[in-house]
């Protein structure tokens, strides 16, 4: 397959803020690079060494700035060094602060969005830290490239690359949900056309649902006169079944296993525990907050299953330089605390909460997970909810948002909430545990199935050949 994508002969960039590598200042002085993971790390490596790839991101922190201004890096990946201000006002400011809350769905209206000059001044670092990718592709593509941009914080480099470089094959992905027309129009007329026509550069754009892919359309259809001449596909990105499954079964996961078994405990009769299962970065979008008080609602309105469960919830610090999101974690944690200072018996703590990011630990939690809570307000997919079907050592029962994208391909075999409806979800939750374990280990492999069914690689290589067909 491999050499399938690169004998066509065109060189593949990648273009995402945040990149496949970050460095970190040692005490010595020296430089230590942490690699990441993902869909795109996977579809990379999937073209193969000899393709020529480059993968542009931007310079997050200070470990990074120093990495550039050393010369130090990885082959295949171009660091930016954007002014650290300009860099936090495009990120913070626009990125997460504006566009991930208008695909997301999150303003508290009656006091938000206020789009004043302030906003109009971080939009400009908006467009400069666009223009630096756009510079920066423009220089480094072969001729004839192709060039994949991803999601929002980068939605004007296609259209600033096609002025730049017209002979690349452009495409953008969007792994965010897309606002419904009514809901984008919030945006300033000049601002959300700037963004629709932005995209609009490329000769493909990609979404993760059919859902996201036709609000894009109509936004684009009511607001910036249609879609020309580019064309929308979507590409569902599934779980990566081999990693997983190898990954989850080494020494570091079974430690973290036999840790969090001593946490959750054994019934009053010695039985194992039930166990509710959630993982998430801590995101406004991700509704942990409703899950805990959907929790609590299950152990009032039946209070068989005191005792008897256990709410397992990592909620791993996700842009913590933004005060609503601190505000949110420790939300999350007090509402942890007091559910336990409510519920706890001298054998049982209701929820056990952990902050700190440990994916080793997260594979554990897969692996004993009765119940998968997924209920995010929107998301773009949501791999979590792939993740746990196919790690389960039992097979577990997905409760799941009808908000997320995985939705779509998971729906019929998960319990669907409104991720609004705490009583509803608590009613999802016993429904859930209540599953007969024949029925629920035939709903894992189904719902494993289906979230396994575009794999990372596959995904990437997907877009490419897509990218590559004879455009418009
Ligand atoms: C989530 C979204 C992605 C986004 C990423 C950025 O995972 O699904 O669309 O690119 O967040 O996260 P970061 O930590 O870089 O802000």
């Amino acid at each position: 397959m491999a050499s399938d994508v690169s004998g066509h002969g065109a060189q593949v960039l990648v273009a995402s803020n945040r990149g496949p590598v970050s460095y970190q200042v040692r005490e010595d002085g020296s430089l230590h690079p942490k690699r990441g993971g993902g869909g795109l790390v996977s579809g990379l490596s999937a073209i193969g060494p000899d393709a020529g790839a480059l993968w542009v991101c931007a310079a997050l922190g200070d470990g990074d700035r120093e990495a550039v201004r050393r010369g130090v890096g990885e082959s295949g990946v171009r660091m930016l060094d954007i002014p650290a201000d300009v860099h936090a006002d495009a990120y913070n400011g626009i990125a997460n602060s504006v566009l991930w809350f208008v695909h997301h769905m999150l303003y508290q209206t009656p006091l938000e969005p206020v789009f004043d000059a302030e906003f109009r001044r971080r939009w400009a670092s908006y467009e400069a830290y666009n223009r630096a990718f756009a510079e920066a592709l423009a220089e480094e593509a072969a001729d004839g490239a192709v060039v994949l941009v991803q999601d929002y914080h980068l939605t004007l480099v296609p259209g600033m690359l096609r002025a730049l470089r017209p002979d690349l094959r452009i495409g953008h992905f969007s792994h965010t949900p897309w606002a419904p027309a009514e809901y984008f129009r919030m945006l300033p007329d000049d601002i959300a056309r700037q963004v629709l026509t932005g995209m609009l550069g490329a000769d493909r754009l990609g979404f993760l649902t059919h859902r996201w892919a036709e609000a894009f359309t109509d936004c684009c259809e009511r607001f910036a006169g249609g879609l020309g001449g580019t064309r929308v596909g979507v590409h569902g990105l599934g779980a990566d079944a081999d990693f997983l499954r190898t990954r989850s079964r080494e020494a570091d996961v079974e430690e973290r296993m036999a840790a969090l078994r001593e946490e959750i405990g054994t019934e009053p009769g010695g039985g194992p525990r039930r166990t509710i299962v959630r993982v998430d970065r801590t995101e406004l979008s991700k509704n942990i907050v409703r899950g805990l008080l959907a929790y609590r609602q299950l152990l009032d309105d039946r209070p068989q299953w005191r005792e008897r469960v256990v709410h397992v919830a990592f909620a791993y610090p996700s842009r913590q330089d933004l005060a609503v999101y601190r505000d949110y974690t420790a939300e999350v944690q007090r509402l942890a605390q007091e559910t336990n200072d409510r519920y706890r018996t001298p054998g049982w703590t209701p929820v056990v909460l952990h902050v700190k990011d440990d994916f080793a630990r997260s594979l554990a939690a897969y692996r004993l997970a009765d119940v998968a809570l997924v209920n995010p307000i929107r998301d773009g997919m949501n791999l979590v909810a792939k993740e746990v079907p196919v790690v389960s050592d039992a097979g577990c029962a997905l409760v799941l948002s009808r908000e997320a994208g995985a939705y779509e391909e998971l729906g019929e075999d998960a319990f669907a909430v409104n991720p609004y409806d705490v009583v509803g979800t608590a009613e999802a939750l016993h429904e859930a545990l209540t599953l007969p374990a024949g029925e629920r280990a035939e709903r894992a492999k189904r719902l494993a199935a289906a979230a396994t069914a575009l794999p990372p690689a596959q995904w990437f290589l997907e877009q490419v050949r897509a990218l590559r067909e004879p455009a418009r």
